[in-house]
C-alpha cells in the first residue's frame, strides 16, 4: 500500500509556505499543472543554477543553449515521437476514467473505487495514446499549421547541432546543455510534481566519435557524474541508486539506459534522472527528414561521420519534489514539536533571515535593517522578518529550510558593553545559538555556503 502521508505533508507545506500552488487554483486548477510561489521559485532556481554550473559553465567541453518550446510536427516525426512516444490507455467501463494499462497500482486503486459495483467493473481493450501536446499556429483556421509543444527538450539541441558546429567550431567530444519546459499529455498525472503535464528538464547531449569503447567509457563517465551531482543536492547515499533499464523498458531512441532512482515513501524506487545512450538515432533521423547534412568532419582522421550522443536528462520538478521529501524533518525543540526542512544550504531558498528581537523598538529595527541591507549585497537570498514573536519567526524559517537566523537584541546595541556589535546566529538543525561579531558575519556565511 502506498504511504502517501509524507507526500501529503509536503503538499501542504509547499502551499502554506509559498513553494508550490495548484496551477490556476482560483479557477479550479488543471490536473498535472502547478505554479511555483516565491520560495519554490528560488529553490528551483538554485537547483538549475547548480546544474548549469556543473554541467555547463565550469566545463570547457560543453556549450549552453536555449531552444524554443514550439517545434514543427516534422521534428517529431523525425525523432520518432509521433509514432512511438505512446502509453497504453484503457478506459473504465463504469465511469469512463482513463488509466495506463502498464500501471497495475493505478488500475487496482481505481477498481477499488468501484468496490460496490464489482460485477460491472471492466476495462476497454488497450489503445495507443500519444503523449505529445499539439497546438496550432497561424492567423486563420485554413492556414494554421500544426505544431507541438516539445515532449522533451532534447530535440531543440539536435536540430541546432549544425548551427553550433558552424558558429562555435567545436571538436569532438563536446556537449550542449539546456534547461527548459517540456509538455506531455500524461494519461494519469499523479503524485504532486512527480508526473506532471508541464514540467522542466535539465539536459546534456554529449556528442562523441561513434566507437563502442568510447561509447562505453563516456556513458560510464556521465552516469557517475550525474549520480554524484544528484547526491550533491543533499541526498543520503542510501536514498539513491542507479538502475539499468531492461531492453523492453528502453525508450525507442536508446541503445542503453540507466536511471538514478530515489526511494520515495509513496511509491518505492522511482526515476529521478535518466542517462541514455542515444547512438546516432537523432542526428541520423534529422539528417534524413530535414535533408540537411548533420555529419561531423574529423580533422584528425579525415573521416566524416554522424556522432553518437550520450544523454543526461533530469527533471527539475522531480528534483524539487525529491529534495523536499529528503529534507522534510520533524523533531522536538525546547519542548515543542516542529517541522523543518533540512535543505543543503546551497539550494535553500533563503540562506539567512535577519530579525530584530522586538518589532516596536526603533533602535533594534534600524540596526537589524542595517545588518540585513549590508549582508544582502553579498548574499542575495535573504529575508527580513519582524512579524510575530521570535519563536514563530524561527518556526517559519525552519519550515522553509533557512539554515541560519540572525537576531539583533539589546546587547547588540550595547546593553552589555562587552557584547556590543554582536548578534546571535541560530542554526536550523540544532536550534543552537552562537554570538558572533557583526563584522565577521559575511565571511562566516560565505564560508559555510
Ligand atoms: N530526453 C530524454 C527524456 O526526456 P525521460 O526519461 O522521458 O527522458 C527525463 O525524461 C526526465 O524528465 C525524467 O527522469 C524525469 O525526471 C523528468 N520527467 C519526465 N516526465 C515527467 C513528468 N511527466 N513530470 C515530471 N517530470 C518528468
Amino acid at each position: 500500500m502506498k504511504d502517501t502521508e509524507k507526500l501529503e505533508k509536503i503538499v501542504s507545506l509547499a502551499k502554506r509556505r509559498g513553494f508550490i500552488f495548484p496551477g490556476s487554483e482560483i479557477y479550479g486548477g488543471l490536473s498535472g499543472i502547478y505554479d511555483y510561489g516565491p520560495m519554490g521559485v528560488e529553490l528551483r532556481h538554485n537547483i538549475k543554477q547548480y546544474f548549469w554550473d556543473k554541467f555547463i559553465a565550469e566545463r570547457e567541453d560543453v556549450y549552453g543553449m536555449s531552444a524554443a518550446i514550439l517545434m514543427p510536427a516534422r521534428v517529431w516525426e523525425a525523432s520518432g515521437h509521433t509514432e512511438l512516444f505512446t502509453d497504453p490507455l484503457v478506459e473504465c467501463k463504469i465511469c469512463h476514467e482513463r488509466a495506463r494499462a502498464d500501471q497495475p497500482e493505478a488500475i487496482a486503486e481505481h477498481e477499488n473505487t468501484h468496490k460496490k459495483e464489482k460485477e460491472k467493473m471492466g476495462w476497454s481493450l488497450p489503445s495507443v495514446f500519444n503523449l505529445l501536446v499539439e497546438t496550432k499556429l497561424g492567423a486563420s483556421e485554413a492556414t494554421a499549421s500544426q505544431v507541438y509543444l516539445r515532449g522533451e527538450i532534447t530535440q531543440g539541441v539536435h536540430v541546432n547541432f549544425k548551427n553550433v558546429l558552424d558558429s562555435m567550431h567545436p571538436k569532438l567530444p563536446f556537449g550542449i546543455g539546456q534547461i527548459g519546459k517540456a509538455f506531455r499529455n500524461e494519461i494519469t498525472p499523479r503524485d504532486f510534481l512527480f508526473r506532471q503535464r508541464e514540467f522542466e528538464q535539465m539536459e546534456l547531449q554529449y556528442y562523441i566519435k561513434p566507437d563502442e569503447k568510447t561509447g562505453t567509457e563516456t556513458f560510464e563517465y556521465w552516469k557517475n557524474f550525474a549520480f554524484n551531482w544528484y547526491l550533491g543536492l543533499g541526498f543520503k547515499k542510501e536514498s539513491l541508486r542507479l538502475r539499468q533499464h531492461a531492453p523492453d523498458e528502453r525508450a525507442h531512441y536508446a541503445k542503453d539506459a540507466w536511471d538514478i532512482e530515489y526511494n520515495t515513501p509513496f511509491g518505492g524506487w522511482l526515476e529521478a534522472w535518466g542517462i541514455h545512450h542515444r547512438g546516432d538515432w537523432d542526428l541520423k533521423r534529422h539528417s534524413e527528414y530535414s535533408k540537411e547534412d548533420l555529419s561531423y568532419f574529423d580533422e584528425e582522421t579525415k573521416e566524416r561521420y554522424i556522432p553518437w550522443d550520450i544523454e543526461c536528462s533530469g527533471g527539475v520538478d522531480r528534483a524539487v519534489l525529491f529534495v523536499l521529501l529528503e529534507a522534510y524533518s520533524e523533531d522536538e525543540l525546547g519542548g515543542e514539536s516542529r517541522i523543518f526542512l533540512k535543505l543543503n544550504p546551497k539550494i535553500a531558498p533563503i540562506k539567512v533571515a535577519v530579525f530584530p528581537l522586538l518589532k516596536n523598538k526603533p533602535d533594534l529595527v534600524a540596526k537589524a535593517k542595517e545588518i540585513y541591507t549590508t549582508l544582502k549585497k553579498k548574499i542575495p537570498q535573504m529575508m527580513f522578518d519582524d512579524n510575530g514573536n521570535i519563536g514563530k519567526r524561527y518556526r517559519r524559517q525552519d519550515e522553509i529550510g533557512t539554515p541560519w537566523c540572525v537576531t539583533i537584541d539589546f546587547d547588540t546595541l550595547g546593553e552589555k558593553p562587552e557584547l556590543k556589535d554582536t548578534v546571535t546566529v541560530r542554526d536550523r538543525d540544532t536550534g543552537k545559538q552562537e554570538r558572533k561579531n557583526i563584522s565577521e558575519l559575511s565571511e562566516y556565511f560565505k564560508a559555510m555556503l
